[in-house]
């Protein structure tokens, strides 16, 4: 498959190791109709439920103990307008811009997640601007982390715009951003590392969407782990990059890859690929001598391809989101998401586990399950795409607004939540 480059990245000579937002709509899957895995999540599989995000227990009787599991819930219709629009808020980047680029359908817009023990509040800008006042907050990974960025730039927007400081902190500003609020002394980024480990590519070629790339599994990528230790807050995700063809080294030798196709070489599945590459960026995490922060894992984020791949013409279309009716599973359509977010809890619970030892605090956004109910908030053909004539849809990204704006809500409860317990402020004191 061939491809075009945007102009400002091959004049950046970026494009090596960096694609561009649309060339991340790497699902090289044949997902015809994906149906709601339900009954599949509440598996055996599923390890058992765990309120890792607010299992907050307080040692003082007089605080109202907030105990909720937020991710265990529904889609609610909400009448009310979305917290901003393409007209309120600057920082929405062409490729989300639905309401721009002329998607016609509004109802995508008019849902909340109403968990089923408790109500997620409104995000209150000048709630969580107090919350982060002083402290740096990133998001490492992909551009889905990037979209969750941008959704709460536009939701701080109402309250403070923050100055881009990019230039200041990295000669990539198309690809590390950096956001300075100084009304609250907030630093807000985003730390480009789609695979979390090294890699290049392995292509004579040259890069293209589905070009071999080498990921070193066991060495974590220092475009991050050289600048994390300065951040407090740290959202890491990552999910689509890792169903390219790849070949994995570890201590340096081959020992097998994904979709390579080459005789002698393993194919061990990107699901290796994705559970060594959280391992060793947990490590990293637990193991950086300065890193104090909170970090919070923002589980896979699935895309939603219907009759087609993501390269033959997929689309999503869908204007609402699925009902229990539709909580059908449709033959593996949607085992590699299960698999994918099995894979990354697992890893995660480890890494909790040897955080926790170290006083640092670990936390998951438990966000795949509530995203899989969602095939309507994607840009679909509704972003703007340089090449229209790439015939690629984007069911990986999601628009601004959009549900995505629900993942800063979470944010903002964890960290609500966190802060408001007698029992983490000592702890607190000392993490941030
Ligand atoms: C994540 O949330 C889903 C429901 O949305 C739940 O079934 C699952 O147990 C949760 N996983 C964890 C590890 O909390
Ligand atoms: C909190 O309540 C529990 C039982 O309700 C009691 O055993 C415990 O001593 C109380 N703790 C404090 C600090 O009052
Ligand atoms: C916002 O979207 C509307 C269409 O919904 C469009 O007419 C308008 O020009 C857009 N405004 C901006 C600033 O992008
Ligand atoms: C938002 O939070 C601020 C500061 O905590 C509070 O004063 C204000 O009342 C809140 N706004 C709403 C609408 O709840
Ligand atoms: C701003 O926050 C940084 C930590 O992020 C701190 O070192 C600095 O003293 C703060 N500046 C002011 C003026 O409060
Ligand atoms: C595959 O095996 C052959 C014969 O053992 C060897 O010469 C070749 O280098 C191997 N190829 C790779 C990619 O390891
Ligand atoms: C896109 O394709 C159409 C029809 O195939 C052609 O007329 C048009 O020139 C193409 N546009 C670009 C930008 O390549």
């Amino acid at each position: 498959m061939t491809m075009k480059f945007p102009a400002n990245e091959v004049l950046n000579g970026k494009y090596t190791t960096r694609t561009t937002a649309k060339s991340v709509f790497l699902v090289p899957f044949t997902l015809l109709l994906i149906m709601l895995p339900l009954s599949l999540m509440r598996s055996s599989r599923e390890p058992t439920p765990e309120i890792s995000s607010v299992s907050v227990s307080s040692l003082d009787n007089n605080t109202e103990v907030k105990q909720c599991n937020i991710f265990s819930g529904r889609w609610m219709h909400n009448p009310a307008a979305p917290y901003y629009s393409n007209e309120t808020c600057h920082w929405i980047i062409d490729q989300q811009n639905c309401l721009k680029f002329g998607r016609p359908d509004r109802e995508y817009l008019h849902w909340r997640w109403k968990p089923d023990e408790c109500e997620l509040p409104l995000f209150n800008a000048t709630r969580f601007l107090n919350l982060v006042r002083g402290k740096k907050m990133a998001f490492v990974g992909d551009s889905v982390g990037r979209n969750q960025m941008q959704s709460l730039l536009c939701l701080l927007s109402h309250v403070s715009e923050p100055e881009d400081v990019s230039h200041k902190y990295s000669s990539d500003v198309v690809y590390f951003k950096r956001y300075f609020y100084h009304d609250y002394n907030f630093t807000l980024g985003n730390l480009w590392s789609p695979y979390f480990v090294r890699s290049s590519d392995a292509d004579p070629r040259g890069h293209t969407y589905n070009s071999i790339m080498k990921l070193y599994v066991d060495e974590a990528d220092e475009a991050w782990t050289s600048l994390v230790e300065n951040f407090d807050i740290v959202i890491i995700s990552s999910g689509q990059w890792f169903f390219r063809p790849l070949l994995f080294y570890e201590e340096g030798k081959l020992v097998g890859c994904n979709k390579c196709r080459i005789d002698n070489v393993t194919d061990l599945t990107y699901l290796y690929g994705y559970k060594k590459a959280f391992r060793t960026a947990f490590r990293a995490l637990s193991s950086l001598e300065n890193y104090k922060g909170v970090t919070f894992l923002r589980t896979f984020s699935p895309a939603h391809f219907e009759n087609g791949d993501w390269n033959k013409g997929g689309r999503c279309v869908r204007t609402m989101p699925f009902t229990k009716q539709e909580m059908r599973l449709e033959d593996g359509a949607v085992e590699y998401i299960l698999e994918m977010y099995v894979t990354q809890v697992e890893e995660f619970r480890e890494a909790q586990r040897v955080a926790t030892k170290r006083g640092l605090e670990f936390l998951m956004m438990n966000t795949t399950e509530i995203m899989l109910l969602r095939p309507d908030g994607h840009p679909n053909n509704y972003g703007y795409s340089k090449d229209k004539n790439m015939t690629l849809n984007d069911c990986v990204h999601w628009c601004l607004p959009g549900p995505v704006d629900t993942w800063n809500e979470f944010l903002l409860y964890m960290l609500d939540t966190m802060g408001s317990e007698a029992f983490f402020s000592s702890k607190l004191e000392r993490v941030f």
